[in-house]
């Protein structure tokens, strides 16, 4: 017999920072490592960014209309037109719909975000769907969230709290001052953020002094896991269309990657 009497307690983690410095890249390596754990926990991918990538950098094609931007798209479309019955319920539609959209892998569940195309506010669509996806997350043991660039999912509330949050910087001083800013943010916004992980992505090790350095008086819940390099392999994967997730475990990359997480207790 299952007991409500306790949820499950789940992990959630996203990863945030300018464009362009490898979050998704990391998401996918993140999501690498959990996958390897045994027994394999319940794994949720959450692609937040109206782009879409992660979906590329793990060899899948989805399109359009298996995203949360699609079905959102499709019942404004139907309100428009006025086609739909004074009782019909938005709600348990969209959800049912998300259940639909869900990219079920053999070793984890994937959602897509993707843009909301047209003008007007249909703040209900949204508020029913950060609602729905809320709600979804409390299935899994972890939740990963690769974000987009800069910081308005925090500023939208489109995430729920965060256990741990990964910004990424590459080494300038623009990914420096988005990384900053987007700790100021946490600490000014309602969304809880347990612990604020600073990765150095791209970095060589004569710099990692000048990050470490950046990040010194930034509060006790923030620190910086350190550096990872350049890799000439993530580059050929991604352009041959292959999975990051074939990425073989002793690449220098991953393995940052692999340590980093052991130092978060994932
Ligand atoms: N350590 C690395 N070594 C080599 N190439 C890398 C590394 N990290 C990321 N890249 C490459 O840099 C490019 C950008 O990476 P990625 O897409 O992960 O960044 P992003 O922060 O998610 O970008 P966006 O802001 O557009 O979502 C990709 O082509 C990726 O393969
Ligand atoms: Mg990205």
């Amino acid at each position: 017999m299952r007991t409500m009497a306790h949820k499950r307690r789940n992990t959630i983690l996203a990863v945030s920072g300018k464009g362009g410095v490898g979050k998704t890249t990391i998401s996918a390596l993140i999501l690498k490592y959990l996958t390897l754990k045994r027994p394999l926990p319940n794994i949720l991918v959450l692609d937040v960014d109206p782009d879409t990538n992660m979906p590329d950098v793990l060899g899948m094609r989805v399109d359009r209309a298996h995203t949360v931007g699609g079905i959102a798209h499709e019942l404004r479309e139907q309100i428009k037109k006025g086609k739909l019955k004074p009782n019909f319920n938005k709600a348990s539609y969209l959800e049912s719909k998300t259940f639909e959209i869900m990219i079920e892998e053999e070793e984890f569940d994937m959602i897509v975000m993707s843009k909301s195309e047209g003008t007007g506010c249909y703040c209900f669509i949204n508020s029913a769907m950060s609602g729905i996806i809320d709600t979804l997350q409390d299935g899994y043991h972890y939740v990963v969230i690769d974000t987009a660039a800069g910081l308005e999912h925090f500023s939208r509330r489109t995430m729920k709290d965060l256990d741990h949050l990964f910004i990424v910087t590459d080494p300038s001083k623009m990914g420096l001052k988005t990384a900053k800013r987007i700790i100021t943010m946490t600490t000014e916004l309602e969304i809880s953020v347990g612990n604020v992980h600073i990765i150095g992505n791209r970095f060589t090790p004569e710099n990692e002094s000048i990050l470490r350095k950046y990040f010194e008086n930034e509060g006790e819940n923030v620190d910086v896991l350190g550096i990872l390099p350049q890799d000439p392999e993530i580059q050929r994967l991604n352009l041959m269309g292959k999975s990051l997730l074939e990425i073989p475990i002793d690449n220098p990359l991953y393995q940052g990657i692999h340590d980093f997480m052991k130092l978060v207790n994932l």
